[in-house]
């Protein structure tokens, strides 16, 4: 039987591809976006894709009515909760709204959950959770703290989410929660095909769709912030993702859920697992591989360092290849093509 995957937040960047993954899989996909940041043409270019179809309904993760109607319509397997706000800047201006939406969405969907008696939930974490890193790579199992309002709601939730199995215990409950924390690092690129990826609403915060910006003209320069790291560089180092890898890590911690991943047992409690390569690169080596492999020029800057950021980031990704089965697959030279054909063939996003 098909199982059907509740997917809050599935018509933004990461959720949009995840409900492509989702499909091809064999699951049923259910999505709940409010829209706030991104388009429905993006679930319609999912299906265009898979030529199978995506249950929409338009509304608040934080609107419990709605959810309780979910949960009675659908006989749903596990979550995935991609929906939430996500800018570290616009978090620091109005942390209110950050941790209305954050906590308050959780809170309902788990809330909604629990009546509904589906307690597997996987939960759109962040490397930000670890915060100015000591010791790299970076492992699950390090110190935690928040720089933002933003990674600060993310830690709030993680620690939340782990109260859920103590209180399973103390009731004896009959099907206990199973939650996997994903804690991504930073993803980048689209589908191969060019016909979903990344459309931040405003001027975009991130490098890659900066730097794609820039390159399809609707933008002058890149500004690269800092040159004074104690890195290969002195350009910032993280560790980019291609989407459709980090797509495929939900697949592959829905299946863990479920029991469909062969030869792994089915995680119980509360798990946090890294999504990364494993590979830290740093800003200008990003940008130079982008012009080269794009033959496009991306006319750039050295600037100021940006407050708040890190000089280097990248995961230790081995929990995820012994507890899921995953790995990464596509390079930083898929990363930047991807990128470069989405924006080349949508050069206005979603919008054109
Ligand atoms: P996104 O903004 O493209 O997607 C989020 C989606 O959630 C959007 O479609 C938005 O309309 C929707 N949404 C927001 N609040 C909602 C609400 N209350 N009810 C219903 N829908 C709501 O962002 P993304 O890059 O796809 O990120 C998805 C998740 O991954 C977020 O939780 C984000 O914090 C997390 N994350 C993202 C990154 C990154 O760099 N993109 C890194 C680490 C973690
Ligand atoms: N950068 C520039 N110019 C820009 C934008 C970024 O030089 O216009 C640099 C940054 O200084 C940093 C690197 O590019 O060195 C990556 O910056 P991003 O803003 O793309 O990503 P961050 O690592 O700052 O943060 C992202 C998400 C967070 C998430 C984190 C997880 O924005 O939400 O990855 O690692 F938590």
């Amino acid at each position: 039987m098909t199982s059907t995957i509740l997917v809050t937040g599935g018509a933004g960047y990461i959720g949009s591809h995840t409900c492509v993954e989702l499909l091809n899989a064999g699951y049923d996909v259910v999505v709940i976006d409010n829209l706030s940041n991104s388009s429905p043409e993006a679930l319609k270019r999912v299906e265009a894709i898979t030529n199978k179809n995506v249950s929409f309904i338009e509304g608040d993760v934080r609107n419990r009515k709605l959810l309780k109607k979910v949960f009675a319509e659908h006989s749903i397997a596990a979550a995935i909760h991609f929906a939430g706000l996500k800018a570290v800047g616009e978090s620091c201006q109005m942390p209110l709204a950050y941790y209305d939406n954050n906590l308050n969405s959780t809170l309902a969907l788990c809330q909604e959950m629990e009546a509904a008696g589906v307690k597997n939930l996987v939960f759109s974490s962040s490397a930000t959770v670890y915060g100015d890193p000591e010791t790299l790579p970076l492992t699950e199992d390090l110190p935690l703290s928040a720089t933002n309002p933003y990674g600060r709601s993310k830690l709030i939730i993680e620690e939340m989410l782990r109260d859920l199995p103590e209180a399973d215990t103390l009731n004896k409950a009959e099907k206990p929660w199973a939650v996997i924390l994903l804690r991504y690092f930073n993803p980048v690129g689209a589908h191969e095909s060019g016909t979903i990826g990344e459309d931040p609403k405003d001027t975009p915060n991130n490098l890659m769709p900066y730097i794609t910006q820039v390159a399809v003209g609707r933008r002058e320069k890149l500004s690269v912030f800092g040159s004074d790291y104690d890195t290969v560089d002195g350009t910032g180092v993280r560790d980019y993702i291609h989407v459709v890898d980090l797509a495929k890590g939900h697949v592959c911690a829905v299946n863990n859920l479920l029991g469909n991943l062969s030869g792994k047992s089915p995680i119980t409690g509360v798990e946090a697992i890294n999504l990364g390569t494993g590979n830290g690169i740093s800003v200008l080596e990003l940008v130079n591989a982008f012009s080269t492999i794009n033959d496009v020029p991306v006319p750039h800057e050295l600037v100021a360092r940006r407050p708040g950021d890190v000089a280097a980031c990248y995961a230790n990704a081995d929990k995820a290849s012994e507890l899921l089965d995953w790995s990464t697959e596509l390079d930083v030279d898929a990363m930047v093509k991807d990128s470069w054909h989405w924006q080349k063939t949508n050069p206005k996003g979603y919008g054109q």
